[in-house]
């Protein structure tokens, strides 16, 4: 139950940011948001939340902090794209490192109860000797995303240990599911539901059998709120242990969408992982956490959501 508390969520334009403030909103947190629409879009956005368009790596959020007093901090503002990562360093460690050192200082000082900090499992433990990967595998990440997504759990396990400053880090999987972006060069689920409902080609980076742990948006947001009373001062995976090839995810959008045509093939990205999966056993100790949607109903919940968004760009009533 919210109890009248307030959740400040960074990033809360974004993809797995606005399910997080819909939910919280639905359970009658008060719920503001901090986002400079880089990737996030306020057309995600619930209006009943309070918006602050602002950057995390500016002095000014320090003040908006103080001013709004949250006790529960969502932290899922940042660079989230490998690529760019590794053609621009310092823009990622400057959002990932210094902007969540800024969120961890202003939390400190306003007194919040809790940062809940959306870490990455998938971009952390480079290619792993052995799969599922456990939370407390080496840690060997193979691009700046990964470093400094793993820097910012290092400052948060630094605030916990000398201020006090209570935190759960969840590393996810690879995140899929409605509002994703098909725009960007991340979200395979998202770019290959709209690509095959247009009708265009998508295409594969690699030979496509590069494997990757494909999580619910929604058992993720069941993840961030489990965290709320549970799991202090502690790192989890939230994924579902599953191995899943990119050609597979071709095949199974192919068969709910109907898409009839071979992918296009491209040469594989440097600074990816080539086969991860991540086990989620911790979390089901820690803070009574499982993932509960199978990916066949995650995947037509992600086509019936572009389908909705392309009938609606084009005037055409959607059904349902
Ligand atoms: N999507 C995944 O598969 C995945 C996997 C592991 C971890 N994560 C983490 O989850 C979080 C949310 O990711 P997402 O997939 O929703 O991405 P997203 O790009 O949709 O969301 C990030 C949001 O942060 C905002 N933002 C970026 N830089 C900012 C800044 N300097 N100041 C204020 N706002 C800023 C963007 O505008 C956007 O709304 C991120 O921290 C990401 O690292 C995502």
């Amino acid at each position: 139950m919210a109890d009248g508390k307030k959740a400040l969520v960074t990033g809360g334009a974004g993809f797995i940011g606005s399910h997080m403030v819909d939910r919280l909103l639905e359970l009658d947190y008060k719920v503001v948001v901090m986002d400079n629409l880089s990737s996030g879009k306020i057309k995600n956005l619930d209006s009943t939340a309070v918006f602050h368009h602002t950057d995390i790596t500016q002095p000014a959020m320090v003040e908006i902090i103080q001013r709004e007093q949250p006790d529960l901090v969502f932290h899922m503002a940042a660079q989230t794209s490998v690529t760019q990562s590794t053609k621009d360093p310092i823009a990622d460690a400057n959002t990932n490192v210094l902007g969540t050192l800024r969120v961890l200082e202003a939390s400190r000082r306003a007194g919040v109860e809790k940062i809940i900090y959306s870490c990455t499992g998938g971009a952390l433990y480079g290619d792993p000797e052995t799969i599922p990967c456990l939370d407390d595998a080496p840690l060997a990440p193979v691009s700046p995303y990964g470093m400094s997504k793993w820097m910012a759990e290092k400052y948060l396990e630094f605030y916990y240990r000398q201020y006090r400053l209570n935190f759960t880090s969840l590393r996810y999987g690879n995140v899929y599911g409605p509002r994703q972006d098909p725009h960007g060069e991340a979200g395979v689920v998202a770019i290959f539901s709209q690509a095959m409902l247009q009708g265009k080609q998508p295409q594969i980076f690699g030979d496509g059998a590069q494997e990757r742990d494909f999580i619910s948006v929604f058992d993720v947001i069941g993840a961030n709120l489990a965290a709320i009373d549970r799991g202090d001062g502690k790192v989890m995976n939230i994924a579902t242990g599953e191995a899943t090839s990119v050609n597979r995810i071709f095949e199974l959008l192919q068969g709910i969408t109907g898409y009839k045509w071979d992918p296009l093939h491209a040469p594989q990205r440097s600074g990816e992982v080539y086969r991860i999966s991540l086990d989620w056993s911790r979390a089901a100790k820690e803070i009574g956490w499982a993932p509960k949607v199978s990916l066949e109903e995650g995947l037509r919940l992600t086509v019936d959501y572009f389908k909705g968004s392309i009938n609606s760009a084009s005037g055409v009533p959607s059904a349902g």
